[in-house]
């Protein structure tokens, strides 16, 4: 039965973040816990895409890791600036140390985890993940796991999608968000 979310969402003064590895299911999590608060969504990725007028793909080729990781920092800072909604980021924005710490001073970040055989069964058919296309697809999610998980964790919220339906998913989360002081 669905937790009854009118206090969390009448509360929403922060935003809450999703963070968490590429394929882990961010977006799709992400706007369907946005429409059971009844709060915007947004996926900070699409964002840097609409502003650039560029594929995240297209911006590394032209311009480089280093210039998205500019664009993802300024548009996440610009997106947190107001509460009462619903952002999915990149996978590395919260490894981004500074990013990292202006996403726990200004919103409850949820870490959407995933473990490695349910990214690699999502990310196997895809090919517009600029940092999966370095190399063996394996070996580079085993690497970017292993690298980012200890930071992950320190996220507000961790919340398993290793079993359940994305809308078990966002149940757990709401659950969680409850025992959040200061929403
Ligand atoms: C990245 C993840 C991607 C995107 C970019 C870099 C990363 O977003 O921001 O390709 O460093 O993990 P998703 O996590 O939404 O795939």
């Amino acid at each position: 039965m669905m937790t009854n979310i009118q206090p969390i969402a009448a509360s929403l003064s922060k935003p809450i973040v999703l963070v968490g590895m590429m394929g882990c299911g961010k977006s799709v999590v992400g706007a369907l816990l946005a429409k059971a608060l009844n709060v915007p969504f947004i996926d900070a990725d699409s964002w840097i895409e609409e502003k650039e007028k560029m594929t995240i793909s297209q911006i590394f080729e032209m311009h480089g890791e280093v210039y998205f990781r500019q664009c993802e920092d300024r548009a996440i800072r610009t997106l947190l600036a107001s509460g009462g909604k619903v952002v999915a980021v990149g996978g590395g924005a919260f490894i981004q140390e500074s990013l990292q710490k202006y996403i726990k001073d200004h919103a409850v970040s949820v870490w959407i985890y995933a473990d490695y055989e349910t990214l690699l069964e999502r990310l196997s058919r895809k090919n517009h993940r600029p940092l999966l296309e370095r190399g063996n697809k394996e070996a580079i999610i085993k690497e970017l796991m292993e690298l980012r998980y200890p930071i992950y964790a320190k996220a507000d919220i961790r919340v398993d999608t290793t079993t359940g339906a994305h809308e078990v998913v966002v149940e757990r989360i709401i659950q969680q968000l409850k025992n959040v002081r200061r929403l």
